[in-house]
């Protein structure tokens, strides 16, 4: 199918990577860095989605043969297609030497990392808390599957993780920020002790996308997106991203990529791209919305507990120094002080802020955690004893959103 040239343009953020994708510019310099409303952007365009399944990777029409003994001049999409190519790298190329591969989900692009650099006799300190798929490999299928040995540790304790190391751990895994419990960790630190025992720090940067954190840039060697999330924003597509240095990425490629097959879809691809150009700017709102939230729930006295990095009562607040001020993600965990009953009526009487899975789409999400078994038992004793309630702030006003959590509040939970 020919591919015309790309007819739309369009602001995005990304400032230092070179482009890999033939490109126009309203401007007629595609390279030239922008600032707009304060975050890097760069003005690229966003061609129309690809669809084709077998491609030419360097030229714009179907193969014609590919015949046995000669060189292969066609791959399938699920290698690479043209689309994405266009899929954007969260995280800038801070080397000249790193790239990126892009997965039909961030649980894919997860399990291309372990299933690409980890092999059997290997262990992995994990931290005790991490989404729940890579809880449940770590914890039930890659040990007795792949022979996979792992220690789930508090990432925030270095000499926990420290005692943790075996000769064998070729992988330190964490969050950034951890969904659900907001836990916080120092990727700098972390990465010393990794590099140190021979290991890799591989970190999940989800809830922190660009440019509120960069992962490689404070020492992590490969970075995994959700691109469902933050990236695209608008909770319509799926994907996954693995960022990281060439010698790391292109196992990652011709592994799990060509073997597995978690391809993205070219038209999931295409409307990230499309998505990710108002991530600066809508992440900003998050930001900003979340920080209010939270301060709001703080001084509700029927919240029991409030988890938010932003507030000085969290302990990894100090942190705030890895995020350059900008600001500490949109997630907030709390717990009510009222009984089961009580807390699904306050969620249930929630009018603006919809309960449902995911997060970093554009509405604000809610989520009720009351099962304190698995992945749940390693949550902080308030949220094993009183649920966790998970709030992935959206794009509303946050007079609006306090509004609503007041109103459910007031319906729901006795004064005290
Ligand atoms: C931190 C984190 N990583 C990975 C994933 C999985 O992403 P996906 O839903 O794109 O498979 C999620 C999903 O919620 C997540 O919260």
């Amino acid at each position: 199918m020919p591919v015309g040239p790309p007819c739309t343009s369009s602001t995005r953020h990304n400032p230092r990577s070179a482009p890999e994708t033939p490109e126009a510019s309203i401007t007629g310099n595609a390279t030239r860095p922008q600032r707009f409303e304060g975050f890097p952007c760069r003005i690229r365009a966003l061609g129309p989605p690809d669809p084709t399944s077998v491609i030419r990777p360097h030229s714009r029409s179907r193969p014609r043969r590919c015949t046995a003994g000669t060189r292969q001049t066609s791959a399938r999409a699920r290698s690479v297609h043209r689309s994405s190519w266009r899929t954007p790298t969260p995280c800038p190329r801070i080397r000249s030497r790193s790239t990126r591969t892009t997965q039909g989900s961030g649980v894919a692009a997860l399990h291309a990392v372990f299933f690409t650099h980890l092999r059997a006799g290997d262990h992995v300190v994990v931290s005790d808390v991490t989404y729940g798929a890579v809880w449940r490999l770590f914890a039930e299928l890659l040990p007795v599957k792949s022979g996979i040995e792992a220690t789930f540790v508090d990432i925030t304790d270095l000499d926990a993780v420290r005692a943790a190391l075996r000769p064998t751990t070729r992988v330190i895994h964490t969050e950034v920020i951890a969904n659900p419990t907001v836990k916080t960790a120092d990727i700098a630190a972390l990465a010393d002790v990794a590099h140190a025992a021979g290991a890799l720090l591989t970190v999940d940067s989800t809830c922190t996308p660009p440019p509120l954190f960069r992962p490689l840039e404070h020492g992590a060697d490969l970075v995994v997106h959700s691109l469902t999330k933050y990236i695209n924003g608008h909770g319509d597509a799926m994907g996954g991203a693995v960022i990281g240095p060439r010698e790391l990425i292109l196992p990652i490629k011709s592994e799990a990529m060509i073997n597995v097959g978690a391809a993205i879809s070219p038209f999931n691809a295409w409307l990230i791209s499309r998505g990710s150009i108002t991530l600066p700017l809508r992440l900003r709102q998050h930001l900003a919305g979340a920080q209010r939230v939270a301060e709001f729930l703080d001084g509700d006295p029927r919240v029991l507990h409030v988890a938010y990095p932003g507030l000085a009562s969290h302990p990894q607040h100090a942190l705030e120094r890895q995020f350059g001020g900008q600001g500490f993600g949109a997630l907030i965990a709390f717990a009510l002080d009222a009984d089961h009953d009580t807390r699904n009526a306050f969620v249930n009487s929630l009018r603006l802020v919809t309960s449902a899975v995911s997060l970093g789409h554009d509405e604000t999400l809610i989520v009720y955690e009351d099962a304190p078994a698995g992945r749940a038992a390693m949550f902080p004793e308030v949220f094993r004893t009183h649920g966790l309630l998970r709030l992935a702030v959206g794009l509303e006003d946050p007079d609006d959103l306090i509004a609503d959590l007041a109103a459910a509040l007031d319906t729901a939970v006795p004064a005290r």
